[in-house]
């Protein structure tokens, strides 16, 4: 591997430009962004100039013929996410790709198939786990004040924050609505916490109550209600092997206060909510609340993110966040779509 670590971006949008480049790619040690792609040429001619970028691409696959790239950093609408990091890995480069990596368990398993035989990188660009909040809450977790987690509720919901570009909204490029979207994050970072119980079961809800109307005002602007083919609310109920259950709610649109991206763990030792770090126990049955503080001195957590694949790849280290892991992430949101359009809970066969 050349001193530098040489990275190829596809797909140059808004997380591209707001969190992976910048600061992200900008500020991560021995590292160079030498070629960008995306299909709209205007998008990747005004992104190789803001940051400097000197080779431009329309076609991923003509990027990936770069001999030079040691990685790929995939921000392409969901849907191409899959053979984006299939051509990559193909082509010998390690792989960072956004959430969710793909939106069916058999586009994961074979993407996870294609690293093994490619021997190399594939991380879920899950920033949420990158947070101090985060790393703060799986150490206490992990140093063994929460006990045995029995029940998790896991909230993504917004009330008016439906993204309106066409990689959001049309399902040929999405794939899924806000439980893909968001509910992907909450829930990653609660079954990152829990250690990934394997999940056995699940029962959902998907339904559009909101978006084909206009009694809700999107606060990022108008969308494309023809084009509008996921749901705006989903919710499920899993199970898992080891006798734990999970609810999660997903929603771009609803009547309440704001957004609410969190999760509580109710545990045997504690009760521990994220990502207020507030936590309620009561050892020697003497009734205690705290609060877990934030590690500090962190980048914000895009960035934490690509230092940690940056990391991985230059020293040969396991992904941070591994295929295995996002298997089970997927397998639960696809498990929910699966049971709202069947009526009835479905079995997951995972291992
Ligand atoms: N982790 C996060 O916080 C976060 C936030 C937003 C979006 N995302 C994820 O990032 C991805 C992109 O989201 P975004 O908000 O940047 O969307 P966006 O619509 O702003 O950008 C996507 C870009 O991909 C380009 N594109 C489409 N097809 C392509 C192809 N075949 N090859 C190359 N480029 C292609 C589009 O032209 C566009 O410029 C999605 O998977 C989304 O879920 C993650």
């Amino acid at each position: 591997m050349s001193k530098k670590l040489k990275i190829g971006l596809i797909g140059a949008g808004g997380i591209a430009r707001g969190a992976h480049m910048n600061p992200g790619w900008k500020i991560a040690p021995d590292c160079e962004v030498v070629a960008v792609c995306d299909i709209h040429r205007p998008t990747v001619e005004k992104f190789a100039r803001d940051f400097n970028i000197p080779q431009v691409f329309t076609d991923y696959r003509e990027l990936l013929k770069l001999r030079e790239l040691d990685a790929v950093d995939i921000s392409t609408p969901n849907k191409i996410h899959t053979p984006a990091v299939l051509a990559s890995l193909a082509a010998g480069k390690h792989v960072l790709c956004e959430k969710p990596l793909a939106v069916t368990v058999s586009e994961v398993r074979q993407m996870a198939l294609a690293a093994k035989k490619a021997g190399k990188l594939l991380m879920t660009a899950q920033h949420q786990r990158f947070r101090g909040e985060s790393v703060a809450l799986k150490k206490w977790a992990a140093a063994g004040h929460l006990g045995e987690v029995y029940h998790a509720r896991v909230n993504a919901t917004r009330r008016n924050g439906l993204p309106c570009p066409p990689g959001f909204i049309d399902p040929k490029l999405s794939g899924g609505g806000p439980c893909m979207d968001i509910g992907v994050h909450a829930l990653d970072t609660a079954l990152w916490v829990m250690d990934f119980p394997r999940p056995v079961s699940v029962s959902g809800t998907a339904k559009v109550n909101f978006a084909h109307g206009d009694e809700i005002p999107g606060a990022w602007g108008e969308w494309d209600r023809k084009l509008f083919g996921v749901e705006d609310f989903a919710a499920g109920f899993v199970r898992f092997a080891n006798g734990a259950t999970l609810a999660l709610e997903a929603s771009w649109l609803q009547h309440q206060d704001g957004e609410d991206l969190s999760f509580t763990l109710l545990g045997k030792k504690a009760g521990v909510q994220w990502p207020s770090g507030r936590f309620y126990a009561a050892p020697d049955r003497v009734l205690v609340d705290g609060k877990i503080q934030p590690v500090g001195g962190l980048q914000p957590a895009h960035t934490e993110e690509i230092l940690a694949f940056a990391d991985a790849v230059r020293n040969g280290r396991p992904s941070p966040v591994p295929v295995a892991q996002t298997l089970y992430v997927i397998a639960i949101l696809e498990g929910i779509m699966k049971s709202s359009r069947l009526g009835r809970e479905v079995k997951l066969a995972l291992s």
